[in-house]
């Protein structure tokens, strides 16, 4: 591989290895750098085709002033009609897994198995027939954020009983796709479903006014639900169907802004105590962290409440959560520097972290506001996992750049990006000995960016939008990235 500075030695020429040896098995699967993502909500459109339901994000999106430029999902890129088309895509890329995630109001249009809609598993059984005939194994995500609308509307993520309801959907999943399915994933990345929409509320349910009480209980319903749907693929699936299964968790790496400064080094671990910790503490290692259950409770009691804001698991919980996962999956895309921020007693995610956050003047700008070109970020944090949760095995479930304005399908600050992000994880996988054994891009194709709507695109394809046969188009980045997966690293 090329290694462009090792520890802050500039090595000129490449580390004579080749990664094909190592690189590639997790559970007797192949796996590498051949994975390309995407997300239902993002791409498929046909929100009312052939009996699915309203998903939250359907209702959101059709709310004035929640999307950008009133932008919606309503046909996105319209895969749910372009089955060849998508898959035109990822053989062009040479990817060998495709990352895609199941609507589940087109499956179960009022989220319970009262009524399964056969024509929306039917998508998906095409969609999965079609990619192994190319030889592109599936990675599935259940949950990426299109909650059914009828459950939304009896509490959703706040309700305890969406634990039942989520296990109810993936065990028909299972029983139906899971035989042709080697990779799983629970939930994509419940930070953003907890904090984000029931929080800030600038996602969907999009709700705001409890910031301080609503995150947590929405986080500790999320991790539950996600630990009875792997132990129901552990006990009732996994013999036969022989996956594997686990969460997806993002999040930033942070530095101190003022690296001789303690308060500052003590912001940037909350920072990220605060949201990789919030879900890996309790599935890697059991439980919140002491971090989180002490601040919470100390801000808590000091504003007169009764007890902490954040729920408690009891022992049986910690127990039946810890080690409900087969890797980490995990989404990246930037680093930030923090200092302390006291908010005083306001009861608030943001208050409680108590940090405030810039980014480095020299890193380069993307499309998207929070996201700046850092990556030195990606090894310290995959070392960080390594350190803080018993060196798992890691599949990167996401990573990419966006643009915005206008069109230049000469991309190049996306092979930037590629190059020195993946020449981080090379470094962390080769010289840290980080357990990586995957590598996913964010995104296949140009697709809705969630509340920026379609101004923010991260796709290796091109959609041209102006069309309405939405043709996909090459950016310079496919052949880059596709070097990368013929290679499984750099090219000598
Ligand atoms: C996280 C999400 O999983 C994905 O849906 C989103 O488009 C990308 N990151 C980029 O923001």
């Amino acid at each position: 591989i090329t290694a462009y500075d090792i520890d802050g030695v500039k090595v000129k020429g490449y580390i004579a290895t080749s990664l094909m040896d190592s690189f590639e098995w997790l559970n007797g699967y192949k796996v590498g750098f051949g994975f390309v993502s995407t997300a239902a909500y993002q791409i498929e459109g046909g929100w009312r085709a052939d009996g699915k339901g309203l998903s939250i994000w359907d209702t959101f999106a059709h709310t004035p002033l929640r999307v950008f430029d009133d932008d919606t999902g309503d046909i996105a890129c319209d895969s749910y009609n372009k089955i060849q088309e998508d898959v035109a895509m990822l053989k062009q890329l040479k990817v060998t897994h495709y990352r895609f995630s199941i609507s589940w109001p087109r499956v179960l249009p009022d989220g319970t198995t009262n009524h399964i809609n056969n024509a929306g598993l039917n998508y998906y059984q095409r969609l999965i027939d079609a990619l192994l005939a190319v030889n592109i194994q599936p990675h599935v995500t259940l949950y990426h954020w299109d909650l059914p609308q009828a459950l939304q509307d009896v509490g959703g993520w706040e309700n305890e009983t969406i634990i039942a309801r989520f296990t109810d959907y993936a065990d028909i999943i299972f029983s139906h796709l899971g035989p042709k399915v080697k990779f799983w994933i629970t939930i994509n990345e419940p930070y953003n479903v907890a904090n984000i929409g029931h929080g800030y509320g600038t996602a969907a349910p999009g709700i705001s006014f409890r910031p301080g009480t609503l995150p947590y209980i929405v986080a500790h319903n999320l991790i539950k639900a996600h630990a009875e749907v792997w132990h129901l693929y552990n006990d009732k699936y996994r013999a036969t169907q022989k996956g594997v299964i686990s969460m997806t968790i993002n999040s930033d790496w942070s530095e101190p802004r003022n690296p001789y400064k303690q308060e500052d080094y003590d912001a940037a671990r909350r920072v990220v105590q605060f949201q990789i910790g919030w879900f890996a503490h309790p599935i890697f290692n059991g439980d919140y962290s002491d971090t989180m259950k002490t601040i919470i409770r100390e801000r808590s009691l000091a504003a007169g409440l009764l007890k902490s804001r954040l729920p408690e698991f009891s022992p049986e919980e910690i127990k039946r959560i810890k080690g409900t996962y087969d890797y980490f999956g995990f989404n990246h895309y930037t680093t930030v520097l923090a200092f302390p921020v006291d908010f005083g007693n306001l009861q608030h995610y943001d208050a409680d972290r108590g940090v405030g956050t810039i980014a480095d003047r020299t890193w380069l700008d993307s499309g998207s506001a929070w996201l700046k070109v850092s990556p030195f970020g990606f090894r310290r944090i995959l070392n960080f996992i390594k350190e803080e949760y018993g060196n798992p095995p890691i599949i990167i479930t996401e990573n990419g750049i966006s643009e915005r304005g206008s069109v230049d399908l000469n991309d190049i600050q996306r092979s930037y990006y590629y190059e020195k992000y993946i020449n981080q994880l090379l470094k962390a996988y080769l010289l840290d000995d980080v357990d990586i054994y995957g590598y996913t891009a964010w995104t296949l194709m140009d697709n809705l960016e969630w509340a920026t709507g379609f101004a923010e695109r991260f796709g290796l394809f091109y959609v041209n939008r102006s069309d309405p046969n939405l043709p996909r188009v090459a950016k310079a980045s496919v052949a880059n990235y596709s070097t990368i997966i013929t290679c499984n690293g750099f090219p000598d």
